[in-house]
């Protein structure tokens, strides 16, 4: 299963250029806002869960932010964003892997996730990324999920997706961490479609 999702992104990330993948966003501007609204200092840990080719790492790195690191499943997205990134991006982690398996060996203070948890449409996949949440970040640290809304998109990049609200998202993750934050999004693809978003935050309390 893993492997053919790889070789999903892969193709996907092959076959278009940055601006015309349907979740291209020039700037990151929610994400940041929802990352600035933690208060979290340039020395904390951030992961960008199925950061593809986003320009958010670029924003961390502009805005002084020492730690942080991209997970995505595709290489191909990875290698595009370090070109992109140039020397600075040899002050980036970068780890391919499948977050549904991946270990995390060290935790994060903020964990970021857009539009990458919609894509687990089956329950054991859901709870997989829970377990990975849950050993990732440490008490006191901050989730931040942004996924197609209820009435957002049904599938995407010719897959099904698992539409969610902060109620769902939060009944995965459990009783250890606590919503603080929900805002809808509309996104407008290059191809000018509106996509329904659900950006929700928790807080890890236990
Ligand atoms: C719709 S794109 C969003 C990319 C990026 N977060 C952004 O906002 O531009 C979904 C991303 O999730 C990655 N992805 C999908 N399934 C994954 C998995 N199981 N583990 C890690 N990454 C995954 C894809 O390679 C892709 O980069």
């Amino acid at each position: 299963m893993s492997i053919d999702r790889r070789a999903h992104w892969d193709r996907v990330y092959g076959a278009k250029a940055e601006n015309e993948l349907s979740w291209f966003e020039e700037s990151p501007a929610i994400s940041l806002d929802l990352i600035h609204a933690t208060g979290i200092r340039p020395t904390a840990s951030i992961i960008d869960v199925g950061g593809g080719e986003s320009r958010l790492v670029d924003a961390l790195c502009r805005e002084g932010f020492k730690a942080v690191t991209v997970l995505d499943i595709s290489e191909k997205a990875l290698a595009a964003a370090k070109a992109r990134l140039g020397p600075q991006a040899a002050h980036i982690t970068w780890i391919v892997a499948d977050i549904t398996v991946w270990e995390p060996f060290v935790t994060y203070d903020l964990w970021h996730d857009r539009a990458t948890f919609h894509f687990l449409v089956e329950w054991a996949d859901r709870l997989a990324y829970a377990e990975r949440v849950a050993k990732a970040v440490p008490p006191g640290g901050h989730v931040i999920i942004g996924a197609f809304a209820l009435d957002g998109p049904e599938r995407c990049s010719g897959l099904p997706v698992q539409r969610h609200d902060s109620a769902s998202i939060g009944a995965i993750l459990g009783d250890g961490f606590a919503l603080y934050d929900s805002r809808r999004h509309e996104h407008v693809t290059p191809s000018g479609v509106t996509q329904r978003f659900q950006f929700s935050c928790f807080r890890r309390l236990s």
